[in-house]
């Protein structure tokens, strides 16, 4: 079965506006940083943790720190961007659970690409929005899945479940639990990762974030790791490893655009991050799977699958119940991310 689901951005009905008179209260600096320290847990790839606040009374500017950037796997910084918005998407969530309520204004400087949003908040203390206040309570329990799931389909119940998290109406999500479709992408990502890890620099950039523990390894294993990733080109036994977990995700996700700009994938980003938190709620896992959409040619293959021609994919991923729990990856601390 394959769903395709056109999201339209959800009225605000959370807002008890009616009987009582609401009185906005200013947001200091110290409730900002309390906030950020959730925006900080949000994926990124290959945990590169790509953002740097900056608080200016009761905004909070949201950069891109293109110091962090991947530049052989991400040369167009889509990962990068999504990443971002990962962390908006968590900020906003936090916001709204402690009752603050207020606007994004997306890349707020046309001149400048690093300046991705701009949140400005007031609290509203009789502001109860329970479906942030549901994903948020996810935000420190959510963590990538990286192992096989179990093989227990995902039943269509559920399926349609994931349709409301993804909210913003510039983004659609494509579901499949098609075998073909799985066998089709598996056949993509094994191309992706035989290509990429044929190339020393693809290697020698990913060597260096596993040589910083950003997978949660430990120091020793971890430079271990980036030396032989960087030496030898394990390629062919990575893509048997991959293409064995995509084949068994029982469900895989991709998010599409019909803009390919930084917007939609910052958007992305905090759709992604919603389903992400929506999934841990189910006791389900997700599994991103980058490879195909870093190679232009197989990401025109995975635009082919889509149910909309002229469509772009932006970011993919595996869904199913986990056959283990996964633990937690390291952040940096709010100081390094602070400008
Ligand atoms: C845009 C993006 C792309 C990602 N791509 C992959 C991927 O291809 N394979 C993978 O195993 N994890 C991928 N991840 C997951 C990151 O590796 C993970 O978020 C990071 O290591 C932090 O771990 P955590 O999500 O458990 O907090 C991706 C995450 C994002 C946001």
């Amino acid at each position: 079965m394959s769903i395709c689901v056109q999201l339209s951005i959800k009225e605000d009905t959370s807002t008890p506006m009616k009987a009582k008179k609401q009185t906005a209260e200013a947001i200091n600096e110290e409730q900002i940083r309390f906030l950020l320290r959730y925006a900080v847990m949000a994926p990124s790839s290959h945990n590169t943790q790509p953002w740097k606040f900056r608080i200016e009374g009761n905004k909070i500017h949201v950069f891109a720190d293109f110091s962090r950037w991947l530049t052989i796997a991400d040369p167009a910084r889509r990962e990068l961007f999504i990443s971002v918005g990962c962390a908006l998407e968590n900020l906003w969530l936090a916001a709204r659970t402690f009752r603050y309520q207020g606007s994004i204004t997306y890349f707020p400087d046309p001149a400048s690409v690093e300046w991705v949003a701009t949140v400005e908040l007031v609290k509203v203390p009789d502001l109860h929005d329970q479906e942030s206040l549901d994903l948020f309570s996810y935000v420190i329990n959510r963590h990538t899945y990286y192992h096989t799931f179990q093989t227990q389909a995902i039943p269509a119940s559920v399926q349609q479940q994931l349709q409301p998290w993804a909210y913003l109406n510039e983004v659609s999500l494509f579901l499949t639990d098609e075998i073909s479709r799985r066998q089709e992408i598996e056949e993509l990502v094994t191309q992706a990762d035989i290509q990429q890890f044929a190339n020393p620099a693809y290697r020698e950039e990913l060597g260096y974030w596993i040589g910083q523990s950003a997978f949660g390894t430990p120091w020793l294993m971890a430079k271990m790791g980036q030396w032989v990733v960087t030496h030898f080109n394990v390629g062919k036994s990575q893509a048997k490893k991959d293409a064995n977990l995509v084949v068994n995700a029982p469900l895989i996700g991709i998010l599409y655009t019909q803009q390919n700009n930084y917007e939609s994938q910052v958007k992305v980003g905090q759709v992604f991050e919603r389903l992400c938190l929506g999934c841990t709620k189910l006791g389900m896992g997700v599994q991103p799977i980058s490879q195909p959409l870093e190679i232009p040619e197989l990401k025109v293959v995975l635009a082919s699958i889509l149910p909309d021609p002229g469509m772009y994919p932006q970011h993919m991923f595996g869904i199913g119940y986990p056959t283990t729990k996964e633990k937690s990856t390291s952040r940096r601390s709010l100081e390094e991310v602070m400008i």
